[in-house]
């Protein structure tokens, strides 16, 4: 389960001027569950993930997976986390363009202490390996790209 509990975040803008962009975030995700963010373009929806997924600290509020409240680790701690329970698909996938898809799942596998030939297989078998092999990245469709940029993110179990 995902909480977040009392959540804001205000940037500081231009000059030192205050920018408020999320105010007293209330919000509770179940295991299982889907949800989708909209709004306005501006409105807060990437600063709230960037809070969820531990890349940005809140200014205020928390934020807990299950029983744990990992708002307050340590950076280490919180990488830790990030890597064991969050998938993060950024919109610009963040591949390394001079590994293979293949390569790339298999890199974010081993960020996260899964050496074993599972993720390999996984990997194989799944969205990265069709187009896998020589290709590098930096070639690919935007929709090539994406496959691996979610792969990725499933390394974890
Ligand atoms: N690092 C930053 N420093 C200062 N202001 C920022 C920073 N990041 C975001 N903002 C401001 O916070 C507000 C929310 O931005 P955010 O990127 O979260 O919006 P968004 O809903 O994801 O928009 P979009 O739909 O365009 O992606 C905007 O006014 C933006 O200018
Ligand atoms: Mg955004």
């Amino acid at each position: 389960m995902l909480r977040a509990a009392g959540l804001s975040k205000t940037y500081a803008g231009p000059h030192g001027v205050p920018v408020p962009v999320l105010h007293g975030i209330e919000l509770e995700v179940k295991s299982g569950e889907f949800v989708a963010v909209v709004g306005a373009s501006g409105s807060g929806k990437s600063t709230l993930l960037n809070l969820l997924g531990l890349l940005e600290p809140a200014s205020a509020g928390e934020v807990w997976l299950g029983e744990e409240r990992v708002s307050h680790l340590g950076r280490r701690a919180q990488a830790r986390v990030r890597g064991a329970s969050i998938g993060y698909v950024f919109q610009s996938f963040l591949l390394l363009s001079g590994l293979t898809a293949l390569d790339n799942v298999l890199l974010a596998a081993r960020y996260v202490g899964r050496t074993t030939t599972r993720p390999s297989s996984r990997a194989g078998s799944s969205s990265a390996s069709p187009t896998a092999g020589p290709c590098s990245i930096g070639r690919r469709s935007c929709w090539q790209t994406s496959r691996p940029a979610i792969s990725t993110t499933s390394t974890r179990e």
